[in-house]
């Protein structure tokens, strides 16, 4: 259904192709380097996998945004978000992450963890706005460790 969030099914993988070619330079190296989450989501629906849950939204028939979670089976699950480019900045992001928050409470997790790029200004705002806090740096030094904790 148009504008509502559902679970990605088998036949969404020409929206998620679409998605992600259209996806911005800046976007792509901000969160799909290496194609490594349209791999990840074509992969999922493929093959399936309990570890992982996918929501996708769509708008005029296009994919507009999804939520994801890997290691979902374990009690701090890793959140991923991404929207269009032509309709970030319009409240997408805080609707799929309350959403995604939603269902880890339903689902009795402890909470949410997720890492994003230090020049990765938006989403470090959307993330902070939604209760998410900034633990430090990685290893890896260009990626910022961010938990929300339903305890
Ligand atoms: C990060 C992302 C998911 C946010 O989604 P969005 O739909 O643009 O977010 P929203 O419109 O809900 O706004 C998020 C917040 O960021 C703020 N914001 C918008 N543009 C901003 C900018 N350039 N710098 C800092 N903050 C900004 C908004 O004001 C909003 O805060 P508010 O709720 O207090 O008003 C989206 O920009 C995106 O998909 N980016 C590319 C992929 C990506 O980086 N994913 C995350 C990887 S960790």
């Amino acid at each position: 259904m148009e504008n509502s969030i559902c679970e990605i099914t088998l036949g969404d993988e020409s929206l998620i192709n679409e998605f992600f070619d259209c996806m911005s330079g800046e976007s792509k190296a901000l969160f799909n380097r290496r194609d490594y989450n349209r791999r990840g989501v074509l992969k999922f629906l493929a093959k399936g996998d309990a570890t992982r849950k996918y929501w996708i939204i769509k708008k005029d028939g296009k994919m507009a945004g999804y939520v994801f979670f890997l290691d979902w089976n374990t009690s701090i699950p890793e959140l991923g978000v991404a929207v269009r480019d032509d309709l970030q900045g319009k409240g997408l992001g805080r609707k799929l992450l309350e959403f995604a928050i939603s269902q880890a409470k339903e689902q009795g997790k402890g909470g949410i963890q997720l890492t994003t790029h230090v020049a990765n200004l938006r989403a470090q705002t959307l993330y902070e706005n939604m209760g998410f806090i900034c633990k430090g740096l990685c290893k890896n030094g260009t990626e910022l460790f961010y938990l929300l904790s339903f305890r």
